[in-house]
């Protein structure tokens, strides 16, 4: 038993689960110094969708919000969540990718890299925790938690086994969606304790109202880090509040050190943050509710903002329940994969589809049918044969690791965004989001060019001369 160290969501988690990640360099900045100076274990800051909304959402690069972010937090461990072989895309990329992706991350100013794989596959996680590893970074796989027929403490000491032997130098039980409850926290952080020697993180939410007291009964099975997020932008969707957490544990044996008014003046600079998001209307007040359905229906936070949103966009909102009754159904018949991105969205999405549509699979979304046939890796308990058949027809499954039959593509990346990209971050985020990226570098191009007129004519004439 000892002090618990913080990890602060507040720049990542917290407003991609309440806010759809729209929280901008400019709202973080003005408080750097100051949650530099707090002493939490990290700050994760990076990645997860953070990627993609500051290009498509914010006309920001995200690798200079990285590096401004390190500038000014010099101090305090950065970290930022990867999703495995998938980086922070939505479908597998070739190894050299991941590792061109690996490496300019660190070289960017990341230091803890948390890898998860949504199927639990570790074949899909192997290749970025080597490039963590080789390029010096703290490398933090993460069991991706759920609750189903397959899904047992067994399973989860295997998996943690598992990634030590990768060379974890911690590992993360990621419960996205405030499934993991109190008591069953405490067995299985009891249990992974007994098993592996690197610190254990938990991560949860506050969906279901039970995240602190899992936050408590972690402690005192002898978890080493928790994640919460300052009050702002805590609960429901998003983390346990860290001053409530830090108050907790005051004075005992699990105390933090934090000091609570340096918590207090980050609150109010992120209140500020937070009122301007729900005047813009980022911050749905739907996901700050407790919601005791999540336990049935085991959606993560950000992706009932995401079903709010697609049943929004359909003129359906009516079928939001519905919508959520058909999720555990499309995901047995998926064979139990965890819901966490990009898994959460397939099964969301297709069990809209279902229900919109009238008939169970009547349309079978590309993303389904790719899972069924095994392109994102092992699914970790048994398909519906019928409805894979349904989906795939007489496709063949495919068992070997998805990324093995994918080629290098860095060259033909390079090679698509010759005189577009200025550097190789670039190629990376025209890898990941190719559309979004390239419409993200002709905005950037049209600016500085606003504030340089000769750079066009520069531009102009060598166009011209080539
Ligand atoms: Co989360």
């Amino acid at each position: 038993m000892a002090k618990i160290y913080i990890t602060d969501t507040i720049l990542r988690d917290a407003h991609q689960s309440q806010a759809a990640t729209r929280m901008r360099l400019s709202d973080m900045l003005p408080a750097c110094e100051l949650l530099d100076s707090i002493g939490y274990w990290s700050l994760e800051c990076w990645g997860g969708a953070t990627f993609d909304a500051c290009m498509r959402f914010l006309n920001e690069d995200p690798w200079e919000r990285l590096r401004q972010l390190r500038k000014h937090m010099p101090n305090t461990k950065l970290q930022m969540l990867l999703r495995g072989q998938n980086l922070l895309g939505y479908k597998h990329y070739a190894d050299d990718v991941v590792e061109a992706f690996c490496a300019k991350s660190i070289e960017n100013g990341i230091d803890v890299v948390r890898v998860f794989d949504a199927l639990n596959d570790t074949r899909n996680i192997e290749c970025a925790v080597k490039a963590v590893k080789k390029y010096g970074g703290w490398c933090e796989p993460a069991i991706s938690y759920t609750v189903s027929p397959v899904h047992n403490e067994e399973y989860f000491v295997k998996l943690a086994k598992e990634m030590e032997q990768m060379g974890a130098d911690s590992i993360c039980i990621k419960d996205m969606a405030n499934l993991l409850l109190p008591f069953d926290a405490y067995n299985l952080v009891k249990k992974l304790k007994q098993s592996v020697k690197v610190p254990i993180h938990l991560h949860t939410h506050n969906t279901t109202g039970t995240g602190d007291m899992v936050y408590l009964m972690a402690a005192q099975a002898g978890v080493d880090i928790i994640d919460t997020a300052l009050s702002p932008m805590a609960n429901g969707t998003s983390q346990p509040a860290t001053e409530s957490m830090v108050a907790t544990f005051k004075g005992t044996e699990f105390d933090t050190g934090l000091d609570m008014d340096k918590l207090l003046q980050g609150a109010t600079h992120f209140r500020k943050v937070a009122d301007r998001l729900k005047a813009e209307g980022s911050l749905d007040p739907k996901v700050l509710n407790t919601d005791v359905k999540t336990l049935v229906y085991q959606v993560p936070g950000g992706m009932l903002s995401n079903l709010i949103s697609q049943l929004k966009q359909a003129n359906a909102e009516d079928k939001y329940y519905d919508v959520l009754a058909e999720v555990p159904r499309v995901r047995k018949d998926f064979g139990y994969p965890p819901l966490v991105t990009p898994t959460s969205q397939i099964v969301g999405s297709q069990a809209v589809l279902n229900v919109l549509s009238g008939e169970r699979y009547k349309m079978v979304s590309k993303e389904s049918k790719a899972l069924l046939r095994g392109e994102y890796g092992r699914l970790p308990g048994q398909v519906n044969e019928e409805v894979r058949r349904k989906a795939i027809g007489s496709d063949t499954v495919i068992t070997c690791r998805p990324a093995d039959l994918i080629k290098p593509e860095m060259p033909k990346y390079r090679e698509e965004t010759k005189g577009v990209a200025t550097c190789e971050e670039d190629v990376l985020s025209y890898a990941l989001f190719p559309q979004v990226a390239s419409a993200f570098f002709a905005k950037r191009a049209e600016k500085a060019a606003e504030a340089d007129p000769n750079a066009v004519r520069e531009l102009y004439v060598e166009d011209m001369g080539n």
